[in-house]
Parts: structure tokens; C-alpha cells; sequence
């Protein structure tokens, strides 16, 4: 017995000293050298070559200064790798092709901290509409964008130089379009550039637009990924997503996506967006501003009930890509009605799922569920998401799009958001779920929002797309926040098809604006105490509306318990953003 524990002894010791030595792979030792203008992609893809493959605990290390990268790098199933620079204003990986940066694939847990990221030529342009014809538009390019010539512009937006966020109410347009490959930007003049267009539709002569160009890849993304943490890292721009996995155990922690130096925009699409992620999602001291899309998304995705073999064995397909219906096994799915979108009757766990490439494959359930075919099965096991001191700002969308279970978001500021602030969706469209439930906003700052092209009916919106006849996304409390509207923000708090919110301690500032502070459809259970109105313009005769649109029908919501009195405290904002973020107002 004694040697054998002498045995396992040493066997510990000798695994956890494995663990402890990591070897540090600098990226000088291969070549990439910040600050001389030559090319560094294929050293520091050595160095990370080599960090992944040496074992377990390896760090490959920038040092100060600039790297100049002509392409991606790739990263495959490496155990406890470090990426690190010296610093956010230190170390910049400065991309000059339309790429991402990183593709990481099939690891255990990794850090990538202390640098930042840009690209140069920028994946969009923007300046002030001179001339605007059924074809072309001819676009006086603003500093420190430029002219580039020879793109394809995908999507013209436009942008409020004043306010410095996407255009807001009425002047607000946004033009997507697929450009023929004979369509290139050329140079008109002096600065000028001019964008080919499908169509003259909202172009005005003076319109200040962003035009962005093709989108062409993340600039952090991967897949097969285990407690990932991403630290102390901005990224300025990239030519897609900033960052996007699909990652069980996240960390994002004083990461900035943010334009640079009087740019117009920041990435081009979303900043952070996790599909089917796992475990858990924590997001500390960060920001997502200027982005083109969404500052967070996250959600699991929605498989279509295509054929049933017995109670336990059926073929799901899906409409996103194939990759998501490699959701492992063990793992639980939720199953919907097809008649009543988004009501669960069912969970079963996967016991084998098979089939060859292609959108469908047969799953097998180790209990039986008495499904139909058109029926909808979504990842029932989604991520705890729990989100502190975040900025999301001057975005074209939404802020939040949470499609999650076990939902904390507090000391965050929604500053300007085009879209909701906060939008709990689930849609049959894009094929996102499931329908969040369990889920507390508290002490919360919600400045101007919902005012731009991503509008939707409030400033948080519960609102899957597709209005079933009873709740859905359930236990929502909305506390202690302050909401100060701006002119064309809408109602503060949207409840479609929404159960259990609660509406409490919060104070809600209606500038130049009478509009009721909730909006109902097919919603029951909703309550509010204690909460002050502030309007300068007319008198709110009321604070709550049924809308009675489509499939909303005031007879489909009951419960409701929001009377009058429940908001004319008159408290000041329980919270302000200052520089150092959300903070309790103590006057
Ligand atoms: C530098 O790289 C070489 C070959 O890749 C390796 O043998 C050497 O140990 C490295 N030195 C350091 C300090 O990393
Ligand atoms: C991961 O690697 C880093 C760097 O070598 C080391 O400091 C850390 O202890 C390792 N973590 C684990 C869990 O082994
Ligand atoms: C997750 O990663 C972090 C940072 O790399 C590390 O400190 C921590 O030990 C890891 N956790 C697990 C469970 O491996
Ligand atoms: C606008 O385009 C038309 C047609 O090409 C041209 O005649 C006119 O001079 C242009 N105006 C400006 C301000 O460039
Ligand atoms: C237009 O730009 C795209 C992408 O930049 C490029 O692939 C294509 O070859 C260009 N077309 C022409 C005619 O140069
Ligand atoms: C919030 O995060 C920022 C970094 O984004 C940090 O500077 C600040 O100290 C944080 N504030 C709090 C209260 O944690
Ligand atoms: C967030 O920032 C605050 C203030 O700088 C700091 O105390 C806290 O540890 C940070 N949170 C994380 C998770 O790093
Ligand atoms: C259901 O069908 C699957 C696949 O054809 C089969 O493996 C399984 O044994 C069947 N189960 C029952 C209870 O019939
Ligand atoms: C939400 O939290 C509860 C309580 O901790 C837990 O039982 C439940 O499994 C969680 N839901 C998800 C989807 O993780
Ligand atoms: C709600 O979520 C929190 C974490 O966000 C968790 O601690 C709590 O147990 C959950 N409650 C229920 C009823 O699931
Ligand atoms: C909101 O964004 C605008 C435009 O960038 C900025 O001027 C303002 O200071 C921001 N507000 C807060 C509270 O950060
Ligand atoms: C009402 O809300 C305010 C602001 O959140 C809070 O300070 C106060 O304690 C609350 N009053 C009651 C009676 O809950």
C-alpha cells in the first residue's frame, strides 16, 4: 500500500509540476519585431505553432510596439495557452487584409490579455454625400477615414457627426446591398469617392454616411472551446464580429471594442456574439461602442422537428449552418410547440446524434417525447450570464440581445444604443433562442436609446419575434436603474408575450414626451412599486398601454398589477454613469 500511495505521490507531484512549467515563447525568437514596417505573420504563427503544440502552460510573448500582420492566425487544440503583449496602449496587432485575426479551435483554456487591435486600410469609409445619382454616390471622405478605391460597398448607414452615433429618428436610413463584382469604388476627385449603389433611395446631398465594405472575417472567433478569458484587450476595428465563439466558460474583463481617434464606427458588425455557448459567460469592465451591429448577443439556436421514428428518436434540421447541430451529447434540448411559437412542453436529453454532413441529423433522446414534426428544439442548457460594469454605446443595434437563462446585468450604461438597450428576443426568423427567463437589471443607466434604425417598441424590450398567445420569457426584474429617454426613444419597458416582470425603485426621465412608460401584449403578471416619473412636456395621463397590433390582444393579458401610484415617488436617479462607470447617486 505504502508504494502505491508513494507512487500516486510522486505521479501529483509530478502532473502538478507539469502544470506549473509553462515555457515562454517570445515572438522576437521568431522574427516578429514591432515598429519595422515588416511583415510579422508568418513569426508570430510559429511562435504559436509551437506554444500550442510544446504542451500545457505556455505563454507566447509581444513585447511593446506595433506588429504588422498580412493575414490570420490559426490556433489548434492547445491546453492552458497564454497570448500576451504588454499592454492594451502597449502592443497593437495591426492587420493590413481584410481578415480576422485569430481563429482559435478545440482548447482548454486560454488567456489572450494586454494588447490591442487594429486595421489598416479601415473596413469602411464615411464622410458627407456630394452628389447622389440612381447608381453612384459621391462621398467627400472625412479624415482620418479614407478614400479607398476598388472596394465593394455592402451597407451605407447614416451617421449624426454632431451627436457621434448612427442617425436617430427620422433622418435615420440604412441601405444594404449586394454589389456586382464589376461595382468597385473609384476616386472622383480629391478626396471624393465615389460608391457604386443598387438604387437612389434616402440619399441626401450633405448626408453624413458610414459605407462599409464587405464583410470578410472576426477578428477573435473559434469554436470547440473551454474557458476562454479574454483580458484587457481593445480592439478598434475588424471586418466582421469583434468577437465571437462558441465557448463553454467565457470571461470578458476590461475589454473595449471602441472607434479610434474620430472615426465614425468601430467593427463592423457585432461586438460580441456567442452562439450555443455553455456553462457560464462573464462580462467585467468592459465596452462595446460604435459597432455596426450589436454590442452583445447570445443565444442557442432553433432546430425544426423534420421527421419522428418513434418517441425517442427524431431528424432535426437547421437554417443557420450545419456546425450547429454538433451540440454534443448529454446535452438537454428544450422542445416548442410549431402551433404556439415558443411554448415548451418537453425537455430530453441526447443520448447519440448522427448524420453525415448536410442540415439535419437523427437525434436519439434518452426519454420519449411526444413531439411533431414542425415542432422546434432549442439548447436548454445556456450559459449563466452575468454582466457588470459594461458600456454599450453608439452602436447601429441593439445593445444586449440576451436569449439565455440566469441573467445578472448590473452597474451598466446603455448610452445611445440605435436599437433597445436590453431585448429579449427569441426568433423563428434568425433561428435564435431560447426565451430568457430568471433574469435581474439592477442599478442600471439607460441614456437615449431605441432612437435609431434598429428601433424597436421600448428601451428594454421583451419581444420574440413571432407573439404567442400566453408568456414566454419570464421573471424579469427591472430595478433600481435610472432610464432617461431621449425624443424619440418609445416606451421605456416593452413586455411582449413577457411573465413575472417587475418594475421596481426605478426613475424614468420622458423628455419633450408623454408616452405611457410600459407597453402589454399577451403578457401577464406584471407589477411595479416605487418608481418616479419626470416629464417636461405634458402631463402622463398614463403609464401604461395594451398594444393591439398583429397578434396582441389586451383580452391575452391578465395580472396586471401597475396602477398609478405605482410610479409617483420622486426620488432623483438612483444611479448615474460617471468616467469610472456606474455609480449609486449620492448627490
Ligand atoms: C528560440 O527559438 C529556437 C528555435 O525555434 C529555440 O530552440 C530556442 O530555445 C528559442 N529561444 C527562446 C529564448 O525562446
Ligand atoms: C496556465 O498557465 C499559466 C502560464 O504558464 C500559469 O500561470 C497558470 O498557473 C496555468 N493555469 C493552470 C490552471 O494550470
Ligand atoms: C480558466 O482560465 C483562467 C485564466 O486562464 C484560469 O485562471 C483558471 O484557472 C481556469 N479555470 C479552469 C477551471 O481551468
Ligand atoms: C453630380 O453629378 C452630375 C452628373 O454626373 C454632374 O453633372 C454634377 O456636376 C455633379 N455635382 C457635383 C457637386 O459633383
Ligand atoms: C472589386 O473589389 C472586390 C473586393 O475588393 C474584388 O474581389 C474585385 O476583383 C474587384 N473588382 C474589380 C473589377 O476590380
Ligand atoms: C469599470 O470598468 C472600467 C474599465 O472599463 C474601470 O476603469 C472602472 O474602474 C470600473 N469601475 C468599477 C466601479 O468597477
Ligand atoms: C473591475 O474594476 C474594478 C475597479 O478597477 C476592480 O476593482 C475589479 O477587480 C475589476 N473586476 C474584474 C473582474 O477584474
Ligand atoms: C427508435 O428508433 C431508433 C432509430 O431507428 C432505434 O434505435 C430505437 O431502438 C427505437 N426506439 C424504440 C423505443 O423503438
Ligand atoms: C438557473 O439557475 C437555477 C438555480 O441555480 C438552476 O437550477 C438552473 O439549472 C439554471 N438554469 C440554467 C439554464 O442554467
Ligand atoms: C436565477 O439566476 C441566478 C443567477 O443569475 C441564480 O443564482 C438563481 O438561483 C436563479 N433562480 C432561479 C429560480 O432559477
Ligand atoms: C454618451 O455618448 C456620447 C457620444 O459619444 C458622449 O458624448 C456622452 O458623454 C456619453 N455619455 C456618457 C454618460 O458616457
Ligand atoms: C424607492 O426607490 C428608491 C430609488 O431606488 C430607493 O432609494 C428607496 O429606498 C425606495 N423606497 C422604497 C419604499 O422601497
Amino acid at each position: 500500500m505504502g508504494f502505491v500511495y508513494g507512487c500516486l505521490i510522486f505521479l501529483i507531484v509530478s502532473l502538478c509540476y507539469l502544470d506549473i512549467e509553462g515555457r515562454t515563447f517570445l515572438v522576437s525568437n521568431y522574427s516578429a519585431y514591432p515598429n519595422d514596417n515588416i511583415d510579422d505573420t508568418s513569426g508570430i504563427q510559429n511562435a504559436l505553432n509551437d506554444a500550442a503544440s510544446y504542451g500545457r502552460n505556455n505563454i507566447v510573448l509581444f513585447e511593446s510596439g506595433t506588429y504588422d500582420c498580412f493575414g490570420g492566425f490559426t490556433i489548434y487544440g492547445a491546453t492552458n495557452l497564454t497570448i500576451m503583449g504588454q499592454g492594451m496602449y502597449e502592443t497593437l496587432l495591426l492587420g493590413h487584409r481584410p481578415s480576422g485575426m485569430f481563429w482559435i479551435q478545440g482548447i482548454n483554456t486560454m488567456l489572450i490579455s494586454s494588447l490591442s487591435i487594429d486595421y489598416d486600410p479601415l473596413p469602411f469609409t464615411a464622410g458627407y454625400v456630394v452628389n447622389a445619382t440612381s447608381t453612384y454616390l459621391d462621398v467627400q471622405i472625412v479624415p482620418p477615414h479614407r478614400p479607398d478605391i476598388n472596394r465593394q460597398v455592402s451597407a451605407i448607414l447614416r451617421y449624426d457627426p454632431t451627436l457621434m452615433r448612427p442617425a436617430i429618428g427620422s433622418r435615420a436610413y440604412e441601405v444594404y446591398q449586394t454589389p456586382p463584382n464589376n461595382a468597385n469604388t473609384t476616386l472622383v476627385s480629391n478626396g471624393v469617392l465615389r460608391i457604386p449603389v443598387a438604387w437612389q433611395m434616402y440619399f441626401g446631398i450633405g448626408d453624413a454616411i458610414v459605407a462599409r465594405y464587405v464583410s470578410t472575417g472576426h477578428v477573435i472567433s473559434g469554436q470547440s472551446l473551454t474557458n476562454i478569458t479574454i483580458k484587457s484587450v481593445t480592439i478598434y476595428t475588424g471586418w466582421y464580429m469583434a468577437l465571437t465563439f462558441k465557448v463553454a466558460g467565457l470571461n470578458v474583463i476590461d475589454f473595449h471594442v471602441k472607434p479610434r481617434a474620430g472615426r465614425w464606427l468601430s467593427t463592423s458588425a457585432d461586438c460580441m456574439h456567442f452562439g450555443d455557448a455553455r456553462n457560464y459567460i462573464n462580462i467585467f469592465n468592459s465596452s462595446c461602442e460604435g459597432q455596426g451591429d450589436d454590442g452583445l448577443n447570445v443565444h442557442a439556436y432553433y432546430y425544426k422537428v423534420t421527421e419522428i421514428f418513434n418517441s425517442t428518436a427524431l431528424t432535426l434540421t437547421e437554417y443557420n449552418w450545419p456546425e450547429v447541430l454538433n451540440v454534443g451529447v448529454g446535452t438537454n434540448l428544450e422542445f416548442v410547440s410549431g402551433q404556439q411559437p415558443f411554448v415548451g412542453y418537453a425537455t430530453a436529453t441526447i443520448v447519440s446524434l448522427t448524420g453525415n454532413g448536410g442540415n439535419s441529423k437523427l437525434f436519439i433522446f434518452a426519454n420519449p417525447i411526444n413531439a411533431s414534426v414542425g415542432d422546434w428544439a432549442v439548447v436548454a442548457d445556456t450559459p449563466t450570464v452575468t454582466i457588470r460594469n459594461f458600456t454599450a454605446a453608439n452602436n447601429r443595434a441593439r445593445g444586449i440581445l440576451l436569449q439565455a437563462r440566469n441573467i445578472t446585468v448590473t452597474q451598466s450604461l446603455f448610452n445611445q444604443t440605435s436599437g433597445p438597450a436590453v431585448l429579449f428576443g427569441a426568433s423563428l426568423y434568425w433561428h435564435e433562442g431560447p426565451t430568457a427567463r430568471n433574469v435581474t437589471l439592477d442599478q442600471n443607466v439607460y441614456i437615449s436609446c431605441n432612437e435609431g434604425i434598429a428601433q424597436g417598441n421600448g428601451v428594454i424590450s421583451i419581444s420574440p419575434d413571432l407573439i404567442a398567445p400566453v408568456p414566454v420569457i419570464t421573471n424579469i426584474q427591472i430595478t433600481s436603474s435610472t432610464f432617461l429617454n431621449g425624443q424619440y426613444s418609445k416606451y421605456p419597458i416593452q413586455s411582449s408575450n413577457g411573465g413575472g416582470v417587475s418594475i421596481r425603485n426605478n426613475y424614468f426621465s420622458m423628455k419633450n414626451y408623454s408616452n405611457p412608460i410600459v407597453i402589454l401584449c399577451n403578457s401577464q403578471n406584471i407589477s411595479a412599486f416605487n418608481n418616479t416619473v419626470i416629464s417636461n412636456a405634458s402631463v402622463i395621463s398614463q403609464f401604461v398601454t395594451y398594444a393591439s397590433t398583429g397578434a396582441c390582444n389586451s383580452s391575452l393579458s391578465s395580472y396586471i398589477n401597475l396602477p398609478d401610484s405605482a410610479f409617483n415617488a420622486s426620488f432623483r436617479p438612483p444611479v448615474i454613469a460617471t468616467s469610472l462607470g456606474v455609480q449609486i447617486n449620492n448627490f
